[in-house]
This record gives structure tokens, sequence and C-alpha cells, in this order.
């Protein structure tokens, strides 16, 4: 049996192989020049994979900055010392930044992973390449930040539309490659959300599949499974693990640095922050909650009698107009929701911390997204602080380890922590 290629996916082929060489090499003006080929039928050059690795040729430019010291050696036949070795290594990280700039102002899609799972940055950091590292992440929150003013920008022009977004149906109108494939981060970041790529979300699960089966609107509807250390909903997404209390207990002393304070908390899940906040001895302890079995189950615990308590049923785009009509002001904010958008926080502490959050107050939130990934986390943390800032707030954040997780995981759709370290923020006022 004979087989017959076609002539364009053998010429596709090569293509795709001489740009990862050429990124390989750092050869910029030979990727100028198959960029710019006519011949080459390439739609997007500066994103094509190589099928054995799954590398692009960003992946392709940063694993050509480990210089090995070995090979170096065999290739010159002579002893390489570590000075001669630690000029090798700058001379190809020097390179390596050029051509990831290049790159990336072709066009390169930050985030895009490799077979191995890991996006260009992953890699970069992997290899201890952190200028590299560092360049992925800006490119990332340059991403980012673009989707999210593409976001606000779509929604004042479709305002009929809203009810759509809510949905969770806001990405697919971004056009560009590059935008599409971190498009459902920015739309869907905080609580949880999926992309294509990586994920970024505050605390809770996705699936790798599919964002748009864990819309806010579903989870309330969900039926939940309360057991002594998680709050899972129907689809087994983890809304709240005890795995958090230390992160919890944390927040909560720095929300309440002495007694009598007024607090306000934003999703009570399992009641973890609120008995720390209930510890600090509150004058007033506002506990916003919208899942109707949630609240049956604080009610059932008595929450509804504890000092200085009051429960508002329902989601918090709906009671917080009502609390800042009723001239409630606070000292504190805590903010952690499930199943929630980036816009959705976004809008929450843009819209409405202003009017509930007294001058010298502070507020704080689950910082979780993008945390089953390090460079995720990395790249929202920025977009959040730039966010917060052109908000009229500023933020401190403190870093500390979080336990091992290994066993947590058991039974929960997905882990939706997998990095070392959790970074605190808590924002106030700008000067
Ligand atoms: C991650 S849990 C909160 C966990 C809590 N910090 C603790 O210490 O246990 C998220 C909670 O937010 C609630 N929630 C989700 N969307 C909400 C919304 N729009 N308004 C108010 N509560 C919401 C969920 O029902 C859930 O109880």
């Amino acid at each position: 049996m004979t087989t017959t290629h076609d002539p364009l996916d053998i010429s596709v082929d090569i293509s795709t192989q001489e740009i990862i060489l050429a990124a390989s090499n750092h050869n910029i003006p030979l990727l100028r020049r198959l960029f710019r080929d006519n011949q080459t039928p390439i739609a997007n050059p500066a994103n094509v994979k190589d099928t054995d690795t799954g590398f692009t040729p960003l992946h392709a430019a940063i694993a050509a900055c480990e210089v090995d010291k070995d090979t170096d050696a065999a290739a010159n036949g002579v002893q390489v010392n570590g000075t001669e070795h630690a000029a090798a290594e700058e001379k190809a990280q020097d390179e390596g930044v050029e051509t990831v700039k290049f790159l990336l102002h072709e066009g390169a899609i930050w985030n895009d992973l490799d077979l191995a799972g890991e996006t260009p940055g992953c890699l970069a950091r992997r290899l201890g390449l952190m200028e590299l590292y560092d360049l992925m992440v800006d490119a990332g929150v340059r991403a980012e930040l673009l989707l999210g003013r593409l976001d606000g920008y779509e929604a004042l022009e479709d305002e009929e539309d809203e009810d759509e977004e809510e949905e969770g149906e806001k990405e697919g109108e971004v056009e560009s490659e590059e935008t599409a494939d971190v498009d459902a981060e920015i739309v869907d970041a905080p609580e949880l959300v999926t992309t294509t790529t990586t994920t970024i979300s505050t605390d809770a699960p996705t699936t790798t599949t599919s964002n748009t089966d864990v819309t806010n609107p579903r989870y309330l509807d969900s039926t939940l499974t309360f057991q002594h250390d998680r709050l899972l909903d129907a689809d087994q997404n983890g809304v709240m693990m005890a795995w958090e209390s230390t992160i919890m207990k944390k927040s909560a002393q720095k929300l309440l640095p002495t007694p009598g304070l007024r607090v306000l908390n934003i999703g009570h899940g399992m009641g973890i922050v609120d008995t720390f906040l209930q510890e600090l001895s509150p004058s007033e302890h506002h506990i916003v909650e919208a899942h109707a079995e949630v609240v049956a189950e604080m009610k059932r615990k008595g929450w509804a009698d504890k000092p200085g308590v009051v429960i508002h049923e329902g989601r918090w785009q709906d009671i917080l107009p009502g609390l800042v009509g009723e001239g409630v002001m606070l000292d504190a904010i805590y903010y952690d929701t499930f199943a929630e958008s980036y816009a959705d926080f976004r809008d929450f502490f843009s819209e409405h911390v202003i009017g509930l959050l007294e001058q010298e107050g502070r507020w704080s939130f689950f910082n979780g997204m993008g945390a089953d990934r390090q460079i995720s986390y990395d790249v929202y943390q920025k977009v959040v602080e730039m966010d917060l800032f052109e908000a009229g707030f500023e933020v401190e954040w403190e870093e500390f380890e979080v336990p091992k997780l290994d066993g947590e995981w058991d039974g929960v759709r997905r882990p939706y922590w997998s990095i070392e370290k959790y970074r605190l923020p808590v924002c106030k006022y700008m000067d």
C-alpha cells in the first residue's frame, strides 16, 4: 500500500521545525524571515507547536538558555571552568531574553502548554531563569489587563446582553488568537475558573475541560454536601476546605486587631473565618450568604444568636446596596465567595466597598486566583494590584507557607491549590 502525503502538511511540518530550531538558536533574523515568508503556509507562525514536545517557539527559546556544563565541555573538547560556564550561561540568557521579547512582540501566546503541561514561564522558573520568568509574568499581566479592558468595553457596548453575560457567556467574543487563550481567565477569574490552558481562580475548582458548567447561578441551585473537613457542591467541587483554616485565622486577625470593631464577611461557607472573627469580639458582625443550604446550616448551628451577628440572606450584589442605603458603616470587610468571575470581584471592590468601609478601615479577600500554577498566581497578583490601585486602594501582602496537601484532594473534583505560599492581602484606601 502506498501512503500519500499532502505536500501542504509536509511543508507546514518543515516550517514548524525551522521556526522551533531558529527559536532555540536565538536566531532573530531567521525567525523574522520565516515569519514574513509568504511561502510559509502557517497562519500564526509565532505559535507553532513541535509535535514531539508540544514546545512553542517561546518554550524552545527558553529551554535553550539552560547551558549544560558537561555537554558544553564535550562539544568543545575542553574542560570548562566555573567562570566560563557562567559566562556561557549569561550569554545564552541575554540572547534568550531578546528572542523571547521578539516572539512576544510577534504575538506569541504567553501561557500555551507543552506536552509536559508547562507554560514557557513554568519552564523558565523550573530552570531557574528568573529574568525570563519575569518577562513571561509581565507578558501574562499585559494580556490579562488587555482582556480586562476589552471585557469592560464589550459590556459598555452591549448592555442588553448583560443577562447572558451573567451566565458566564462573555468569552468567545475576543477574536485575536493571543487573547483567545487567556480569555476565560480574565473573565472567569476569582472563584473558579477554567481556561484552555492555565487556570485562574481564587478558591475553587474548575474542570480542565469546560468553565461554563460552574457558574454562580448553577452553584447556587446545586445541592451541597457538608463534611467535617470540606464543603462540596453537587459536582464534587471543593467550595471550602478545612486546610484553609490558617489562612482564615490570619485574615481575621489582620482585619480585627482590636475588639469592638464592625465587620462584614461575604460568603459563610464552613463558617471558619466567621468563627475566628467572632473570637475577636466585633461589635457588629454582618454575614452575607447566598446559598440557601449554607444559610440553613448556619442557622441550625446558632449563628443567628451569636453576639452582634446579622445574617443577610442573598447574593452580595443584591444585599450590599441595601446596607449602603441603611447607612451601615464598617471597619473591616472580608470577601470569599464561590463560582464568581474576576469581573464580579472587581465590581465588588470598585463599586461597593467605598460605600461601606470607614476611611481608616481595611478589607481583605481570599487570594486564590491562579493558585494551581505559580505563574498564574504571580500574574494575578500584579493584575489585581493594578486594578486595586485604579479603584483607590493600596495593598500589603503577607506571605506564608500553606500546609502540604496530599490526601486533602481525595474525592474532590479538582485540586485548586498547588503552590507553596499564600499571599494574604490587606487593602486600605490610598492616602
Ligand atoms: C469559599 S466559601 C467561604 C468560606 C469561608 N471563608 C469560610 O471560612 O468558611 C464561599 C461562600 O460564598 C457563598 N457565595 C457564593 N456566591 C455568593 C454571592 N454572590 N453572594 C454571597 N455569597 C456567595 C457560597 O455559598 C459559600 O458559602
